[in-house]
């Protein structure tokens, strides 16, 4: 299903409120959580909901989908850092798994967190949001559909565009979870916001299926619902995503 909404804050409150009744309906839920320029309006508005006591954190289990290698998880470049002041500082005491930025072994690392989710049970749910350059997580362009949890080699035009957001240079890897570990989750969300994402949505869900596009796989997911603004709705239809 995809939901075209008027602007990028309406996108963030249909996410806060997707995530929020998740919790509601299921509040051992496995959650699978983004980050970028895209989900903050969605935190803000979930931190909303969550200061009214409806929720029930006890038993939920908040995972993040990647992590840059080589950072401590105090610096401000850090997901880890993104986490906390976007969303856990805010929220009362939840399990959350992010992977470690600052292990010694990454690679170990990597391995034992997809060991982690699938202890967990895999996710309830996981959003996500899209790179100009069609990559889901971390996973880039010639991701093999089949890939879990590992360290990877970011792109440079996705350095470079991180790096740019960020003000000083991020670094060249990071831990992300999986294709094949998003594809198991029991429900996908994507969002995407802004003109720039245009183009690269109608590829990911009108285009070819292909390792081109990592996004492009989110087709076969069985149960995936797409929210987007009216700008990044710029070339796609209102229709049901098969
Ligand atoms: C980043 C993150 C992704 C995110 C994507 C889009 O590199 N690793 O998880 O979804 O790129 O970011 P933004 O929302 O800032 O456009």
């Amino acid at each position: 299903m995809i939901k075209i909404m008027k602007n990028a804050e309406e996108v963030g409150k249909e996410g806060a409120r997707i995530l929020a009744k998740q919790i509601v309906e299921k509040n051992s839920s496995v959650i699978a959580l983004p980050t970028g320029a895209t989900p903050i309006e969605m935190y803000k508005k979930f931190v909303s909901f969550a200061k009214t006591g409806i929720l029930n954190f006890e038993s939920v289990h908040f995972f993040n989908l990647d992590e840059y290698v080589g950072l401590s998880p105090r610096d401000t470049l850090s997901y880890a850092y993104y986490m906390n002041e976007n969303l856990f500082s805010k929220i009362p005491p939840v399990t959350h798994d992010i992977p470690k930025t600052d292990a010694s072994n990454p690679f170990e690392e990597a391995k034992r967190y997809e060991e982690k989710i699938e202890k967990a049970g895999g996710f309830d749910i996981c959003f996500l949001g899209i790179g100009i350059d069609g990559h889901i997580g971390f996973n880039e362009p010639k991701s093999e559909f089949s890939s879990v949890t590992r360290v990877v080699q970011l792109h440079p035009s996705t350095v470079e565009r991180n790096s740019k957001q960020a003000g000083r240079k991020v670094p060249e890897k990071a831990i992300t979870v999986g294709i094949k570990t998003i594809m198991k989750s029991r429900r996908v969300i994507l969002m995407a916001t802004g003109k720039e994402k245009a183009e690269i949505l109608k590829k990911a869900l009108f285009g070819s299926i292909s390792e081109e596009i990592p996004a492009s796989v989110l087709q076969l997911h069985p149960n995936l619902t797409v929210i987007v603004d009216e700008e990044a709705a710029t070339y796609i239809q209102r229709q049901v995503v098969p």
